[in-house]
């Protein structure tokens, strides 16, 4: 149980509140109010405080409030909010139990925590324990590492997971609920870098249905690995609550089975490695221990996926050193086409083309001016996947789930699952037009 949960829209707030409260805080994008206040409190946990805001406006505030306080009355509500004359209407009209700024000082936020969290435990509302990280005994520490690998379950897996009757409880052994399938020697694993030179042009959006489509090819033997180390989205889209990050990561290498447990499992069939916990953690994360992590990981996986960062900076390069393909994505800008041809130029002369190219126009738009031969002529090569523009991948991103299985009929996801074909051909059996990949080194 985490004894704090926060519900903000804020990505900034949430990483200072990660960081003050650390282990004790879950957050629910406030972007879950779109699927309603019901969805979100049942996201929340069991929570003893919840911090609402900032950026939640005065009804969802208000229909947040209800669905709490009737999941658990003694519930305390603290509202993050601007000190605006408004906020005399929220007080008089809601239930809270504090207001605080979203610029009050570390030191200011943490004490009314602790003056919360002592009125409650004075007041009978919550126990001492309820707000203590437990610390594991020496014993659990060594069933951890040396014992077999059972990821945590996420408590709203847990509520998903089908509930056995005492025939069928009895018929399955206990044991872990996943596990990693060996990996045959003579598989050979793939690792994918999803880059491009510019921002925001769907690579998250590719890794992540990446991951999910060839988790149907390779079930758990998938990981996913955030590489954005300043601002990396991959779990928040996912609607993941990482116990362990790619700074964790990194420090495991050494260790198979310390590695494991650093790994968020998705109910997908995929594992993930989450971004630094917050940009000011980015650098605990060398470009080699990078390259050296993708290594080890292509030891266990049979598809190792990798979230880049926009550009060819040093960890990008490292990335793309240790990598079999390349996922190229743009959009049919004439910037972002010029960057990708000056991208491929030098990848060329400093020789680190992975062995196989897929390029992918996102957002490809007949609006644009741009034909797809236009878009071929400026990067100098052909375009292997188009995906569409389409308002259901920020819906199912918004809904925390990948697109390719959301909306299976939808243009964009269509186009996304040629992209896993490409990749992995044995992927939706069903589908005949199989694009083969082609070598970086083919002729054109
Ligand atoms: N085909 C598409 N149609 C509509 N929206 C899309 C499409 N592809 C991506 N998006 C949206 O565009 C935004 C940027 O996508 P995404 O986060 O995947 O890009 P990115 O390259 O990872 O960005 P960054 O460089 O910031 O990491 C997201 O809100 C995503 O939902
Ligand atoms: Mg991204």
């Amino acid at each position: 149980m985490t004894p704090f949960t926060l519900v903000s829209r804020s990505v900034e707030y949430e990483s200072r509140l990660r960081f003050l409260l650390g282990e004790r805080l879950r957050v629910v994008p406030g972007e879950y109010m779109l699927l309603g206040s019901e969805t979100v409190a049942d996201r929340a946990g069991e929570p003893r405080i919840v911090v609402l805001g900032p950026v939640l406006n005065f009804e969802e505030t208000r229909q947040l409030i209800r669905e709490l306080t009737q999941r658990n009355p003694n519930v305390v509500l603290v509202v993050v909010r601007e000190q605006r004359s408004e906020l005399e209407d929220w007080v008089d009209q809601l239930d809270l139990h504090a207001v605080l700024s979203p610029d009050a000082s570390d030191e200011v936020t943490l004490e009314l925590f602790e003056r919360l969290m002592r009125w409650m435990v004075t007041t009978g509302r919550a126990e001492a324990a309820d707000f203590e990280v437990p610390t594991p005994t020496p014993d659990e520490v060594r069933a951890i590492v040396e014992g077999p690998f059972v990821p945590r379950v996420d408590e709203a897996e847990a509520e998903d997971a089908p509930v056995e009757s005492d025939e069928t409880a009895e018929a399955v052994p206990a044991g872990p609920r996943w596990e990693f399938p060996p990996l045959p020697s003579d598989t050979p694993s793939e690792a994918l870098a999803v880059v491009a030179p510019k921002g925001g042009q769907g690579k998250t959006t590719m890794s992540i249905n990446l991951a999910s489509g060839l988790a149907e090819v390779a079930p758990n033997s998938v990981v996913l690995v955030d590489a954005d180390l300043q601002f990396g989205d991959i779990t928040a889209a996912l609607a993941l609550q990482p116990e362990h990050t790619i700074v964790d990561a990194v420090a495991a290498v050494d260790d198979e089975l310390v590695l494991k447990t650093m790994l968020t499992h998705h109910r997908d069939g995929f594992f993930v490695i989450a971004s630094a916990p917050s940009p000011e953690f980015a650098d605990q994360v060398p470009a080699a221990a990078l390259g050296v992590l993708i290594e080890r990981l292509r030891k266990l996986f049979r598809y190792v996926i990798i979230d880049t960062t926009p550009g060819l900076g040093e960890h990008s390069l490292v990335v793309l050193e240790h990598v079999t393909d390349a996922v190229f994505v743009m959009n049919m800008g004439v910037p972002s086409l010029r960057a990708v041809r000056t991208e491929f130029e030098l990848l060329r002369t400093v020789g680190l083309m992975p062995a196989n190219r897929h390029i992918v126009v996102n957002f490809a738009d007949k609006q644009s001016g741009l034909t797809v031969r236009d878009v071929e002529h400026i990067i100098g090569a052909p375009v292997d996947v188009e995906v569409p523009r389409s308002s259901a991948v920020l819906l199912a991103s918004n809904r925390g789930v990948p697109l390719i299985h959301d909306d299976v009929r939808d243009p964009a996801a269509r186009g996304i699952r040629s992209l896993v074909m490409r990749i992995a051909p044995e992927a939706f059996p069903k589908r005949t037009w199989i694009h083969r990949k082609r070598p970086a080194h083919e002729p054109q």
